[in-house]
């Protein structure tokens, strides 16, 4: 299993400080209302957000690693927002309460690496920007690549400027339109180098595209969208058994395991319910999953040891899982 959870339980945190960053951005800054220390958190980790209308969403912390006393997370107006966004946006306050949980890492930092090249696209600056203040202070150097539609939506530009580290810029209004080739960033590279991405769906695909050769140790990257998976033929019925107490329950092709499982009164947390935060990450003890998940590594699938309940399925007739 990836890095495990650190807070499992939700708890309250008073919304802080709210900052305008960007069009379309916003930082929130959440400490706990006791004033008391945060749990610590390294570079890639998410929180989730229980928000006051019923939405759970995940959001990487960008702040300092090394300030206990809050936890930063940068917003980005999804257009097409179901809810959390745009309650952010528009409702969430100073001073208020809310809740949160799932304090995760599935993109964690290499900090012992001799070159590291960072591509953000948006939004997904948001992680990256936690890595280059690790790295700063480590006293390492890096690269940055960031894209963004036009310089209005750079947000945190002038702080990245000033770890003192290269940082290309990318608008997309100034090419005419035209993305950041990232073939061409990767390509430029020499060997040996790590390479983090985060973005929109279009920068992650020409990612995975430009770096399918490379060793897979060097390839970091974060969805905060499904990753398009392309599935063998219509979905079928399986069982899944709650190894801890051996109660067998049917999964209808047209039903997700996370609903069977949540429907017959199974606890297990979720957010995204696409397959992107891993907040739904439930041990395998036996059966083969049909791993349809944007977080875990091509070698964590194909390892079986856990799986995104959310999204993926079975490819035999019979999965059994660490579930009481
Ligand atoms: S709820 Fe987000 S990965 Fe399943």
């Amino acid at each position: 299993m990836s890095d495990a959870a650190i807070i499992t339980e939700p708890f309250p945190m008073r919304v802080h400080r709210i900052a305008w960053e960007a069009d379309g951005v916003i930082s929130i800054e959440l400490r706990r209302p006791d004033g008391n220390d945060l749990p610590a958190f390294a570079p890639g980790a998410h929180i989730d957000l229980h928000l006051p209308n019923g939405i759970t969403r995940s959001y990487s912390l960008c702040g300092d690693p090394e300030d206990r006393r809050c936890y930063v997370v940068g917003v980005g107006l999804d257009p097409a927002s179901r809810g959390g966004s745009l309650y952010i946006h528009n409702q969430l306050r100073v001073g208020q309460v809310i809740k949160i949980s799932s304090l995760r890492n599935h993109f964690p930092l290499v900090e012992d690496a001799v070159r590291v090249v960072f591509i953000a696209g948006g939004i997904g600056i948001t992680p990256l920007y936690c890595m280059m203040r690790r790295l700063s202070r480590l006293g390492h150097g890096f690269e940055l690549h960031y894209a963004m539609r036009n310089r209005q939506r750079a947000a945190f530009l002038a702080e990245l400027q000033a770890l003192g580290q290269p940082v290309h810029v990318h608008c997309d209004e100034e090419h005419g339109g035209k993305p950041i080739d990232v073939a061409a960033i990767i390509a430029a590279q020499p060997a040996g180098t790590h390479f983090y991405c985060c973005g929109p769906s279009g920068m992650l695909a020409a990612y995975e595209k430009a770096t399918a050769s490379l060793p897979e140790q060097f390839v970091h990257v974060e969805y905060f969208s499904p990753k398009q998976i392309e599935t063998a033929g219509a979905d079928a019925h399986f069982t899944v058994v709650l190894g801890r107490s051996g109660r067998e329950l049917n999964v209808p092709a047209d039903r997700s395991l996370l609903d069977v499982l949540t429907s017959n009164g199974v606890k297990i947390d979720s957010s995204c319910q696409d397959g992107i935060c891993g907040t739904c990450e439930v041990r395998v003890l036996e059966g083969v999953p049909d791993h349809r998940d944007s977080v875990l590594t091509k070698a964590e699938q194909a390892a079986n040891k856990s799986m995104m309940v959310c999204v993926s399925r079975c490819k035999g007739e019979r999965l059994v899982l660490d579930l009481a």
